[in-house]
This record gives structure tokens, C-alpha cells and sequence, in this order.
């Protein structure tokens, strides 16, 4: 397959569809069907055939069953192909208690080990033994058995309890790394072999084994391994290029269950209104109630807010990073600047030299067959990305007779670049950079410019950022509940492949995705299984949550694609950090019971969580919880003028003898208290629990603010963000959760115009970046009142050398004034958001703003 229609697979935003099946001359469709189960012991099959309609059975002879799945564990009912008439006709049946049709899902590695610090023979590689004997189960679009990643050196036969099959045969087929491989997508009777990339590229992420020297067209050459080389893999295709059907998702949690499984994978996601409509929470509740951990991905749709998927608490979700390797092709321009872009396709012949160089009105798009060659022969063509995932700009310009291309990636994918392979020598630039290219352009009738392929380059200490793709917060089916849960590796990742790529052979091939980040963590949830067998998948969650960094690898804050500082509803906890994970001091555990109070106090009528959690569940017999109660490892609240408290219990998994001290963040506008502050430890298990409670105590701005509370021992830090939203209802005046501000222009003013921003100035309609260089803070918080809050709360909890963001300003005087002594480095950008107000404590005499 080719590498584009890879990325863009993956990149498919997640719409679901209904799905017709090849009979439309019966208008059949698949519908999942839900039953009571009698109390006597029953065989499921008959059962569930009783409620066929006659005409549906007497076909079954001469026809495959119309029964596509069975459930057991994970739901009482079954998934079959009817009419509508025969839909009302089992409607009358008693038992019978729903029937909805079939939605379609979407879905959604060498270097990462070493970036995420798992290093061959030493820590937490080897007090896990690789993942050696878990099994993960992956759920994509099949497998590649003869892949090198996929060979079985070193590896234990699989533990007794494996109840799996496999369905390849032949000379190609499972072995001690492959232990299972089925295919679940209805109607199919193939082995699951991988026809599209994805699931060969997953299951290598999370548990490929050791090969040496993969790379891609000779670049980011390594040693390739997983996360977990010794954990075995178990294929369930459950995805074609079409999608992936959500009753084939239940089918297999059933049967994960049943086969053994340690670990689901799900790359997959899509929007939904409930839980109860959502299988891959409905069959991951009950895996959990099983002790299996469930990975999911946060989906593709970012960076605008309330886009992700997978929100439910008892999976764990994952959010895509950046990684601090890139394979670059720099553009030299005539003017002597040079600006680093990256290319997948390093070419090795192109010459060193400049050409001249076009961007013009009627070129920029570079659209299939709009470039006429008088415009573009023998130059090097610069291109606007329209749509960062789709790239039909290369052949555009290699069609019409151009040297080379320079593609300018959309403002809102800014510093996030997709290594592609292009069919021409080309680079991928970010947006900004792409500005100052364009400016040159503009400015010199005799432009030129050339591409110096440089290959692979380790050690970009900027990351990991957040990718532009990785979907944001706030969580729309539990507010109250925080997602993502934590990042790791999902732009740029390089992994097994099936296909040779632009004919040149290669078995390895760089991806992005949160599909991509997603085994990333099924892997290092393998090691931690090894490490502490007898954790819960709340407790491992709790481990790899509490532990995540904060900092990127020069020791600063997280960013985003434009530099900003990365928020809790991009990055959840963090960043996975799997050997602080395997040695967290403190867990936050979960009883599976607790889910299903959780799922009363969000409303959810009785029936509806027993479909949820597969068993009969009455309410008013257990006490509901609300989301804030849920012994969750990090804090989502929505705050109005209410003072809210809640009760947190930790379990000590480290040393006998300690003392953990609270230390929060506060969040200005609001007062966060712990009681106690102190939490002494004698024994290892044992259990404290601690108070914490959230009071208005003056004016928060009108975004989400984000705050943090750790308990820190001699060896341990044990940190829950917290993020809060003012509760519109009783704060007033905030906007609503689904907005997306446009990304603001970037302009750096140099020092010389600082001035015009000082007190009893005014700069209408501005959001700013600051980069802080120096800190004085006290005195600023003093001088500064408690109108400037927003900016306030970032400079107080940020180190040096942090760039904070101001959501927005419409007036700014005051806050300025007194930052501009402290500060070095400002960056203005035009206002596109006019939430917060910033006034100096004595406005008076300021000037009248214009409008
Ligand atoms: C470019 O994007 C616009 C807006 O999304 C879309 O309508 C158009 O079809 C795209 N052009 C191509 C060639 O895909
Ligand atoms: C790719 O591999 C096939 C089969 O091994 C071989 O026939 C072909 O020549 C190879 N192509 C290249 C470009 O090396
Ligand atoms: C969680 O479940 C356990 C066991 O049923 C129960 O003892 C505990 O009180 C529950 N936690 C909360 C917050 O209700
Ligand atoms: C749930 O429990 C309450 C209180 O015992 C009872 O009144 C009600 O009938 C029960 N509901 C169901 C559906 O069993
Ligand atoms: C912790 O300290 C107490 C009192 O000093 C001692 O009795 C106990 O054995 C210690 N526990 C561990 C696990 O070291």
C-alpha cells in the first residue's frame, strides 16, 4: 500500500457510518440485539436463535447463520443481519430488550524505547524481562505472520491459561510471539492478514521483537524493538479500509476474555452520546471487572477542544507526543537563512544548489493539474498545505515539470510536521517558518532557494510537544472525569510494515497517530504487569498517571504545535514515564464496584448500566457516587459557588516507612485545601486517605484552569492535575465547552517597541506568548491585582525559561506594566478570543479602548 493512503487512513477523521452489508436485494442490516437472560443456566446459541424471526432461520440452511457474533461476558445478546420487518417482528418476543444498527468505527514504531528511557539489559526493560509472557491483545486490521518484528527468538511458549486460536495456516502461521490471530469482521472467513499497515504497525509498537537495522528508505536506522519484545501478541481483526464495525469491537473483548488476554490494545474510537452505546466501553467494563487493562486512543481531531474519544474512566486513554527524532531537509534560501523542515524521502542525488523559487496566488494551492509548466519548470515550488493530512501537492508540481517542493503546513498543524514520502525531492515546513519564507519571496524579484537533505537527527530536546492531531478535553460524556489520561510517542513512528513502500523494499515504515501512541502504552502497561502481577488496572493506570513528566527533555514545560504551553485537556497526567511508572510510592485504587456507582451518580438508568456492566444493578441498593468521588488519580471539577469536597484513598507500594507532604498549585480564583498535609506510612499496602476540597474564593477566568496537588516523599512525587471550569450556571457570563479558538498570527515585537505596552497603555485585542527569563513573581502578584489572574497563575507555577500563553486579552494595561520589568522576550499576537479582561489595579486615567 502506499504510504499517503496509509497516513490517510489513519487519519480518517471518526465518522461512523451505518453499514449495509452485500445484500441489499433484502435489505438486510446488522443490528446488535439485546436481551434478558433467563436465571436458569441456558445454551446461549439456542437462546439467542429463539429470537430470529422464523423466515430468517429456515434461510439458515442454505445460507450463512444470520447471527454474526455471540456475547457472553460483555453483553447478553448477539449481533445479525435482519430487515426492519423483522426487527418489529423480534421486538414482540419477551426477553427481547433492544435492537440498534451496526455503527461504524474508525481507527485511529525503533527509537521510541530509547526515548522513553527503556534501554537493553538495565531498569525497567529488565527487572520486567521485557514484558516476557503477558499477552496483549490487539484489535486493528490484522497482522503480517512472517514480518521480521514478529519472529519468535527468546520467547517462552505461551502460559497455560492462553485459550486463543489461530487462523493462518500453512508455512506462515502463529508461533511463541504470535500466539493468536483471528478475524472477527462478519462474513469473512480469511486468515487476518493485513491488508492495510495499521495492525502490523500497532502490534510491533506494543510487542515486536528485537531486529535489527529497520529503517525506512535508509532513514532513522536502528535497532527496532516494541515495548514489551517479550510479551506475546494476539491479533483480532476487527477493521478493514471500510472501518471497523462495533459489534465485531464486543465480539472480541468476549472473546479476549475467554482466550486470556492480559492487555486490550484499541486504536480505535468514535463519537457517541452515551456509555452504554459505546462498546468499547460497554466490553471494557467488564474486561476491567476481569483484571484486564484496556489501552485506548484519544483519536485524531485535534487541536480544537472537546474532540476526543474512548472518555470512559475504566480504560485507559492516550494522547499523541512528539519524539526527538527527525529526518531532516533544510531550505536554503538566497538571502543566506535556512530553515529546517523534514521529509521522509531523503533524496541523494539532488544537487546542492539554488533555484529559483515560486509561490504566487495562482501556484500556492498546487492543485492535481492547475500548475501549468511555464509557471513552475525547473524551479522549486512552494506550496500551502490545504489539509496537513492530505498530500496531493507533490505530484502536482512533479507532473507540471518543477524541481522540488516546499509544502507549508496549515496554521493549525503549526510546528507539527508528518514525515511523508513524497514522489519528488521535497520538505515539510511549519507554518510559521513558512511565513518568513514567504516574506523573502515577496521581497526579492530574484528569490531562490534549495533543499539540503540531511537524513536522520537525534536529540530534539523540545520534545515531547503535544501533536496538533492528538484530540483535546474536556471530557462530553463524564465532564467530571478528566482525558486524556496520559501521552506518549504518536507522530512520526517508525514500525513494521507490511508492503514495500514506492517500490524500493522496505518492511518498516514511519506513521502518526494517537493509533500510534496507543501501543506505545499497551507495552509498557505489559511491563508493569510483570513488575506488580498482583495490580489492579486501576492501580497500573494510577502508577503510570502519577507519574508522568511534566517537563520536555531540555527540562521545560510541555508545548503544543504553536509553542504554547500544553494544557491538561491536551496532555492529561503528562507524559508516560515508564520506569518512574514501575516505582510510583503511592497508587490510587479502583473497586470495580466503585464504576458502577460511578455510572448511577451520572444518571444512567438501571437498565442502561446493566447493559454497561452485564449484571443486574438497581441504584437505589447501592450509594451512588458522583465523578469527583471516583478514587480517580487526577481531578476534573466544575466549579460554581458551592464549596467541593471530596475524600481521596492512597495505598502505599513503596517503601514500609514514609511520609509523604502535600504540596498544591493553586489556582488563583479558587482555593484548594488538603487535609492532612501530612500522610505517615508504616507498612507497604497500607492505606490513607486525605480531604481535599475547592472553593471560589474570586474570579476565575472564563477558560479551563489547571492546577495541580502532589505528595512528595524523600524518593517519591505522586502528582493528580487538576483542571476546573468555572460552572457557567453559577458563575455566569462563560461560554460553552465546544469552542476552538482560531489559531492566533504569530508576531515577535522586538524590545524597542515594549514600551508602548506599559501601564495606562492600551493594545486592543491581543493574545500573547511570553517567554519568562526572569522570575519576581511576588512582586508582581502584589502589584498586579487579582484581575490578572490567568497570566498570574501560569508565571507562579512555571520555572524559568516557561512561555506562558494569555488565552486572551481584549484590554491589556496594568498586568504588562509589570511584566515588562521582569520580562526579556514579548510576543503579541492579534486577539481571537476576548474572554479575559485584564485591568491594572487602578485603571483610572487609563486610555478608552478602541474598538
Ligand atoms: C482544499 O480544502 C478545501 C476546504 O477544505 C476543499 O474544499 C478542497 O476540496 C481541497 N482541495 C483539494 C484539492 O483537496
Ligand atoms: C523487492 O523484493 C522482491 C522480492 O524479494 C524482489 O523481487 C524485488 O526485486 C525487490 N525490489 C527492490 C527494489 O529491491
Ligand atoms: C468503593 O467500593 C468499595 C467496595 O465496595 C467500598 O468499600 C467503597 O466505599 C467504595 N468507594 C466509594 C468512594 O464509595
Ligand atoms: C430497587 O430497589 C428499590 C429499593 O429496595 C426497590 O424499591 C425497587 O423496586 C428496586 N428496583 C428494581 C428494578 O428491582
Ligand atoms: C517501620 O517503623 C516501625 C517503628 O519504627 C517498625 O516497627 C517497623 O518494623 C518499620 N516497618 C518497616 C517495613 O520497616
Amino acid at each position: 500500500m502506499h504510504p499517503l493512503l496509509a497516513s490517510i487512513f489513519i487519519f480518517t477523521s471518526t465518522l461512523w457510518l451505518s453499514f449495509h452489508p452485500n445484500n441489499a436485494e433484502n435489505d438486510l442490516q446488522t443490528y446488535i440485539i439485546h436481551v434478558s437472560l433467563p436465571e436458569d443456566n441456558i445454551n446461549f446459541e439456542s437462546y439467542y436463535r429463539s429470537f430470529l424471526p422464523r423466515v430468517a432461520l429456515h434461510s439458515e440452511d442454505d445460507q450463512p447463520s444470520r447471527i454474526i457474533h455471540s456475547y457472553r461476558h460483555v453483553a447478553s445478546g448477539f449481533s445479525a443481519r435482519l430487515s426492519s420487518d423483522e426487527v418489529k417482528e423480534m421486538e414482540k418476543k419477551n426477553g427481547f430488550i433492544s435492537a440498534t444498527p451496526q455503527k461504524m468505527l474508525a481507527l485511529h514504531t525503533t527509537h521510541s524505547p530509547d526515548f522513553l528511557g527503556l534501554q537493553q539489559h538495565f531498569g525497567v526493560w529488565e527487572e520486567s524481562n521485557y514484558g516476557r509472557g503477558v499477552i496483549i491483545g490487539v484489535l486493528d486490521t490484522g497482522i503480517t505472520p512472517s514480518h521480521p518484528s514478529f519472529h519468535d527468538n527468546n520467547m517462552p511458549p505461551p502460559p497455560a491459561k492462553w485459550k486463543g486460536k489461530c487462523e493462518f495456516s500453512g508455512t506462515v502461521t502463529c508461533n511463541n510471539k504470535l500466539i493468536g490471530a483471528r478475524n472477527f469482521l462478519g462474513g469473512s472467513t480469511d486468515p487476518p492478514f493485513d491488508q492495510e499497515g495499521h495492525g502490523t504497525h500497532t502490534s510491533s509498537t506494543a510487542a515486536g521483537n528485537f531486529v535489527d537495522e529497520a529503517n525506512v528508505f535508509g532513514n532513522a536506522n536502528g535497532r527496532s524493538a516494541g515495548m514489551a519484545p517479550l510479551a506475546h501478541i494476539a491479533m483480532y481483526k476487527v477493521c478493514a479500509l471500510y472501518g471497523c464495525p462495533n459489534d465485531a469491537i464486543l465480539a472480541v473483548i468476549d472473546a479476549a476474555i475467554d482466550d486470556g488476554v492480559d492487555i486490550i490494545s484499541i486504536s480505535i474510537g468514535g463519537p457517541y452520546k452515551s456509555f452504554y452505546d459505546d462498546y468499547t466501553a460497554v466490553g471494557s467494563f467488564v474486561a476491567m471487572q476481569n483484571g484486564i487493562s484496556v489501552i485506548t486512543s484519544v483519536g485524531n481531531n485535534g487541536p480544537c477542544r472537546a474532540t476526543l474519544f474512548n472518555e470512559a474512566p475504566w480504560t485507559l486513554t492516550v494522547g499523541a507526543s512528539t519524539h526527538d527524532r527527525k529526518i531532516i531537509a533544510t531550505t536554503v534560501l538566497g538571502n543566506g537563512e535556512s530553515y529546517d523542515g523534514q521529509s521522509l524521502f531523503q533524496s541523494k542525488n539532488f544537487p546542492l544548489t539554488l533555484f529559483p523559487v515560486v509561490y504566487s496566488e495562482e501556484t500556492a494551492q498546487c492543485e492535481p493539474g492547475a500548475l501549468k509548466a511555464a509557471q513552475v519548470e525547473g524551479k522549486i515550488v512552494i506550496c500551502d498545505s490545504n489539509n496537513t493530512l492530505i498530500n496531493y501537492h507533490g505530484k502536482a508540481v512533479k507532473d507540471a515539470g518543477g524541481v522540488a517542493m516546499i509544502l507549508i503546513n496549515t496554521k493549525v498543524f503549526g510546528d507539527t510536521i508528518l514525515e511523508i514520502a513524497h514522489v519528488l525531492p521535497a520538505t515539510i515546513l511549519s507554518f510559521a517558518d513558512g511565513e518568513k519564507i514567504k516574506a523573502y519571496i515577496k521581497s526579492s524579484f530574484t528569490a531562490r532557494a534549495g533543499i539540503d537533505f540531511k537524513g536522520t537527527k537525534m536529540g530534539f530536546n523540545d520534545a515531547p510537544s503535544i501533536a496538533a492531531f492528538s484530540s483535546r478535553g474536556p471530557n462530553k460524556l463524564s465532564p467530571g472525569i478528566l482525558k486524556p489520561d496520559i501521552i506518549g510517542p504518536g507522530l512520526n513512528i517508525l514500525a513494521a510494515w507490511p508492503f514495500s513502500l514506492e517500490d524500493i523494499n522496505s518492511t518498516f515504515n514511519i506513521m502518526s497517530g494517537t493509533s500510534m501512541s496507543c501501543p506505545h502504552l499497551s507495552g509498557i502497561v505489559a511491563l508493569l504487569k510483570i513488575e506488580h502481577p498482583d495490580w489492579s488496572p486501576a492501580a497500573i493506570k494510577s502508577a503510570i498517571m502519577t507519574t508522568a513528566d511534566q517537563s520536555n527533555h531540555e527540562g521545560q514545560p510541555i508545548l503544543d504545535e504553536r509553542k504554547f504551553l500544553a494544557d491538561v485537556l491536551a496532555i492529561g497526567s503528562g507524559h508516560v514515564n515508564p520506569s518512574k511508572a514501575s516505582n510510583p510510592g503511592l497508587i490510587y485504587d479502583i473497586n470495580p464496584m466503585n464504576y458502577t456507582q460511578y455510572l448511577c451518580g451520572l444518571g444512567y438508568t438501571n437498565m442502561e448500566i446493566g447493559f454497561i456492566a452485564h449484571q443486574i444493578v438497581n441504584c437505589s441498593l447501592i450509594s451512588s457516587i458522583s465523578e469527583a468521588e471516583l478514587n480517580y488519580p487526577s481531578y476534573s471539577i466544575i466549579l460554581g459557588a458551592e464549596i467541593q469536597k471530596y475524600t481521596r484513598i492512597v495505598t502505599n507500594v513503596g517503601d514500609g516507612n514514609t511520609t509523604y507532604f502535600v504540596s498544591i498549585t493553586q489556582i488563583p480564583g479558587v482555593h484548594t485545601l488538603v487535609e492532612p498535609t501530612k500522610l505517615v506510612f508504616t507498612e507497604v499496602n497500607q492505606q490513607a486517605r486525605y480531604m481535599i476540597s475547592f472553593t471560589r474564593t474570586g474570579e476565575i477566568s472564563g477558560h479551563f484552569v489547571e492546577g495541580s496537588i502532589s505528595w512528595i516523599s524523600d524518593n517519591h512525587v505522586v502528582r493528580s492535575p487538576i483542571s476546573i471550569k468555572c460552572n457557567p450556571r453559577t458563575a455566569g457570563g462563560v461560554r460553552g465547552l465546544a469552542t476552538c479558538s482560531p489559531i492566533p498570527e504569530t508576531q515577535k515585537i522586538s524590545a524597542k517597541e515594549q514600551p508602548t505596552l506599559g501601564p495606562g497603555t492600551v493594545e486592543s485585542s491581543v493574545t500573547m506568548k511570553l517567554l519568562i527569563v526572569t522570575k519576581k513573581k511576588r512582586v508582581m502578584f502584589a502589584e498586579a491585582g487579582k484581575e490578572c489572574v490567568d497570566f498570574l497563575f501560569h508565571i507562579l507555577a512555571l520555572p524559568i525559561g516557561s512561555v506562558v500563553r494569555l488565552l486572551s486579552t481584549k484590554e491589556m494595561v496594568g498586568c504588562l506594566g509589570n511584566l515588562y520589568e521582569s520580562l526579556e522576550n514579548l510576543y503579541i499576537q492579534p486577539n481571537q478570543d476576548k474572554d479575559i479582561l485584564l485591568k491594572p489595579k487602578s485603571a483610572q486615567g487609563a486610555a478608552s479602548v478602541p474598538h
